[in-house]
């Protein structure tokens, strides 16, 4: 029997800490009513994998603008078995390197992964060999890198410097065999969250964990793109799950709370005046020191009460 399946990348908002409050919304009716399930801004998939590891479901849809991380997600799913001998290998290399070799090593190959990336729209569909090069560069970085930060530059390159883990587990095969199997079914469109409005209908459970509206003034230094969130973005998202809500879908969305630095900001009541809004506690880094972590409100929108 294989291991529950988790994230394969560490990402930042990722939902391990509220995955109990996110269950107790939609474990009454998925698997019955909801037989199908779409997470648009997917990141690491701590839903995603919950939600696999505990239903069978009739269809299952993940995007991201991201698209070495969806890239990843694919050859995940298709060839799981190279990828696994590629993590194994950048291992055996990098292990039993000192600091000062580790970081040669870590900004050669944080390099090689720029170069591939900016390749990207060319070898997107092409060489299967260069892909798998490039997830697992991207899942090397990961494992490696500053805190697990996935964050570029304005060109687009991953900038992220080396960590100091002693001992990283760049290859967990066990977990990215899991992964693999609970993958195969899974539709993966590495695009904008409303393409997924096709997909979406009255049997889907759907789960938006959009990038977080900044708690502090130096939180937006997260950028998992080279786009950012802002206020209008999140408000064109409310508009669209408006609309998904006529479809009657099960719909949670999560962002930061407001009231963590600001009690009069009521921006998100607002958007979602017509649903129901709970406040669940988290930790979370609070800017860009690693060191700077505090217990902050988050908050879960949901369209439940609509049915139970
Ligand atoms: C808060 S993270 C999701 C974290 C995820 N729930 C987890 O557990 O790791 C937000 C994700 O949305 C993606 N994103 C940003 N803008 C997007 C868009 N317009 N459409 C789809 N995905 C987008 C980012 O690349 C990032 O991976």
């Amino acid at each position: 029997m294989s291991i529950d399946a988790r994230p394969f990348v560490k990402w930042v908002g990722g939902k391990g800490q509220l995955l109990n409050e996110i269950q107790k919304i939609y474990s009454a009716g998925l698997g019955t009513k909801w037989t199908k399930y779409a997470e648009p801004f997917v990141g690491g998939g701590a839903v995603l994998f919950n939600v696999l590891n505990k239903y069978y479901l009739k269809d299952v849809y993940i995007s991201d603008l991201n698209y070495e991380l969806i890239i990843t997600y694919r050859i995940i799913r298709d060839s799981v078995e190279k990828l696994v001998k590629r993590l194994k290998q950048l291992q055996k290399e990098f292990i039993p390197l000192s600091t000062e070799n580790r970081k040669i090593f870590y900004y050669e190959k944080r390099g090689q992964f720029n170069i591939l990336k900016s390749n990207i729209t060319q070898i997107y569909s092409s060489l299967d060999l260069d892909l798998v090069e490039l997830a697992s560069l991207f899942i090397f970085l990961n494992k490696t890198c500053f805190n697990g930060l996935y964050r570029v530059n304005q060109s687009g390159e991953h900038n992220v410097p080396m960590g100091s883990y002693k001992n990283p587990k760049i290859c967990d095969s066990d977990n990215l065999f899991s992964v693999s199997s609970k993958l195969q079914d899974v539709q993966m469109v590495c695009g904008d969250y409303q393409q997924s409005r096709d997909f979406i209908d009255s049997e889907t459970f759907v789960y938006f964990d959009p990038p977080y509206r900044p708690i502090s003034e130096t939180s937006s230094f997260a950028s998992y793109t080279q786009d950012g969130f802002n206020d209008a973005q999140q408000q064109k998202l409310a508009d669209f799950i408006n609309e998904i809500n006529d479809l009657d879908a099960l719909i949670i969305a999560s962002n930061s709370d407001p009231n963590n630095i600001n009690s009069d900001d009521h921006f998100f009541e607002r958007l979602y005046a017509s649903y129901c809004i709970k406040h669940v506690d988290a930790t979370r880094m609070i800017n860009c020191n690693s060191s700077a972590r505090g217990c902050i409100k988050e908050l879960l929108v949901t369209n439940a009460n609509r049915f139970f």
